[in-house]
């Protein structure tokens, strides 16, 4: 079985993503870190010619060890300059092979991003796009890094998610919308082990449903 999950900024789809992988024991990639860990190694160069090239360097010469250090990856510092480097075609392009492989090793497997139901992985025998309006994200991110020890200015976390928001819906090379044969789930007013309960919910109604003769 492969499980796409999509959505925006701090939606939830994280935390959703790493329960859903354990309930149904599938290996999981966030391909945020991917991103993430691309945009880190360009942040030298961000917003200076070099930028993109290097960018598209670090994409061509990924290797899964890069995505071992989760305290750096998961900053907001480090989601900015992910959104950056999204947006450039070539980037994509050298994940979508790494990206693919994962889909599609056999056992299936569950993804969580943006464009996996969309464009990674089309196929996807169930998808989820997770939604929750902007100030349940915001707020929901912050606590999480404040568990971290990180420090927290919440309007300046806000601005980030938003930008980050607007730079993901403008990307040209992606696919950041709900792809149509996705399950809608809005987290807004449900907590962790709610969204959960929900996830499975529809992951086993889709099968049987598949499983129909
Ligand atoms: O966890 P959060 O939603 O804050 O971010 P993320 O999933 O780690 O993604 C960080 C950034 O990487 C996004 O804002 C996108 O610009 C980019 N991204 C992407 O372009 N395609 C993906 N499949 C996943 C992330």
């Amino acid at each position: 079985m492969i499980i796409a999950v999509d959505g925006p900024a701090a939606s939830g789809k994280g935390t959703l993503a790493q329960g859903l992988a354990r309930h149904y024991r599938l290996p999981h990639l966030d391909t945020g870190l991917l991103y993430r860990a691309i945009g880190l190694a360009a942040a030298g160069l961000e917003d200076q010619p070099g930028f993109e090239q290097a960018a598209i360097a670090a994409a061509q010469a990924l290797d899964a060890g890069q995505l071992s250090d989760i305290g750096e990856l998961t900053t907001a510092r480090a989601g900015v300059l992910a959104s950056k480097v999204a947006v450039i075609g070539a980037v994509r392009q050298a994940l979508f092979d790494y990206q693919r492989r994962f889909a599609l090793q056999p056992g299936g497997a569950l993804l969580d991003g943006r464009d996996i139901g969309t464009l990674i992985c089309p196929e996807a025998d169930v998808k989820l796009f997770i939604q929750a309006d902007s100030k349940a994200r915001m707020e929901r991110r912050a606590r999480q890094l404040e568990q971290r020890g990180l420090p927290v200015d919440r309007y300046r976390l806000f601005h980030q998610i938003e930008e980050r928001d607007q730079r993901d819906m403008a990307n040209p090379h992606g696919g950041f919308y709900r792809a149509q044969d996705a399950h809608l789930l809005d987290t807004t007013l449900l907590d962790i082990e709610a969204a959960l309960r929900a996830a499975i919910a529809i992951v086993d109604r889709t099968m049987a449903r598949k499983a129909e003769p």
